[in-house]
């Protein structure tokens, strides 16, 4: 028995009918990246497979990133539980803290964020954004940082108290959730971009997360000929609490035959070297390459890690000439000037 698969308008009337608030700039463009693809030779001087890089860092909300498809069905969600108030616990060079705080402004909603490991840093990137963007800011040390939720708890009663309906964002499923339907619309964008294109067959490289898990959702759901290669760029959390074990809430949510599953994605764990935030020379080289090649700028925490395994693994000829590589590219740039000292000092 053929499997029966959804037709693209299925799908679509699908994710449209879940509560939405625009904010994103989309469709996003699907560019060819063919000078990255000269520079790179696989063994025995094998030619570089074509490679398009779906352009996730122009979609606005601040200088853009994956999060502002989240956060068109996140905000929707918050608004219609009545909430007035956020609170995000994040990283201090978090790119989820930034571009929530533009999704809030845009709700004219109030902003907490509870930024870890953030006392003491330079005001550069993400954190100098979240400054302008008006964040109301707690910085925590090393510290503070392990009693982190304890911390915004606390904060959401005294608010509470003064009568403000807060929504903690870490003790909801919908952040965990948006993220992969919004890619499911932006898988079926790719489908179409990639049909205008005559490409039917495509290896996908991404951040090995919710966004990639919705890409995958798309392609099961339609039947598409396409491979996933996820990338980790931290040690913590695990995939498994992260995104596996959600495979049934978004099944459930989009009402979809199937979902994905830890067979659907390959997944490449040995590029995050001493941990997330630490650049590692690789992914300073990758970083340069891309931008000095095709004019792509990737960032040192997420799709500069990316790019660095793209290009090892075509060295490595795990990934051949005659394949068609979509780069995933999900944003994070203001990144790039947290890092300036050390991105400037790379000598090649
Ligand atoms: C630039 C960038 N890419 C990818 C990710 C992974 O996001 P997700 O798991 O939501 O796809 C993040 C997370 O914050 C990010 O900032």
């Amino acid at each position: 028995m053929p499997k029966a698969y959804l037709s693209r308008a299925e799908l679509k009337a699908k994710v449209d009918k879940l509560p939405r608030v625009r904010m994103a700039h989309l469709p996003t463009p699907l560019e060819e990246m063919p000078r990255l693809s000269a520079a790179l030779k696989g063994p025995g001087g094998a030619k570089g497979p074509r490679i398009l890089v779906k352009r996730e860092d122009m979609t606005g909300l601040a200088y853009g990133g994956n999060k502002a498809r989240h956060y068109e069905f996140e905000m929707a969600h918050v608004r219609d539980e009545g909430y007035d108030t956020l609170i995000n616990i994040m990283d201090y060079h978090s790119n989820n803290a930034r571009m929530t705080a533009a999704a809030a402004n845009k709700m004219g909603m109030r902003y907490v964020l509870v930024l870890k490991n953030a006392k003491g840093r330079p005001v550069q990137g993400n954190l100098l954004i979240d400054k302008l963007l008006g964040a109301e800011l707690h910085l925590l040390d090393e510290r503070e940082s392990e009693s982190a939720h304890d911390y915004a708890a606390g904060i959401q009663k005294r608010l509470e108290k003064e009568g403000r309906k807060v929504c903690l964002l870490q003790d909801h499923l919908e952040p965990r959730i948006s993220g992969m339907v919004a890619f499911v619309g932006a898988g079926l964008e790719l489908q179409e971009q990639l049909e205008a294109l005559g490409i039917k067959k495509a290896h996908f490289f991404g951040v090995a997360g919710r966004s990639f898990c919705g890409l995958i959702l798309t392609a099961k759901n339609l039947g598409l000929d396409w491979t996933f290669t996820g990338v980790t760029v931290t040690y913590d959390p695990p995939l498994d609490p992260y995104i596996f074990q959600h495979d049934q809430d978004i099944k459930k949510l989009l009402d979809v035959p199937v979902t994905f599953s830890k067979k659907d994605m390959a997944v490449l764990d040995g590029y995050v070297g001493e941990g997330y935030g630490i650049m590692t020379p690789a992914v300073a080289e990758a970083i340069h390459l891309a931008a000095q090649t095709d004019a792509i700028i990737t960032d040192p925490n997420y799709t500069g890690t990316v790019m660095a395994a793209l290009i090892d693994q075509i060295r490595k000829g795990n990934v051949k000439s005659d394949e068609t590589v979509v780069f995933l590219h999900t944003g994070g740039l203001p990144a790039v000037f947290t890092f300036a000292e050390e991105l400037a000092a790379w000598k090649g």
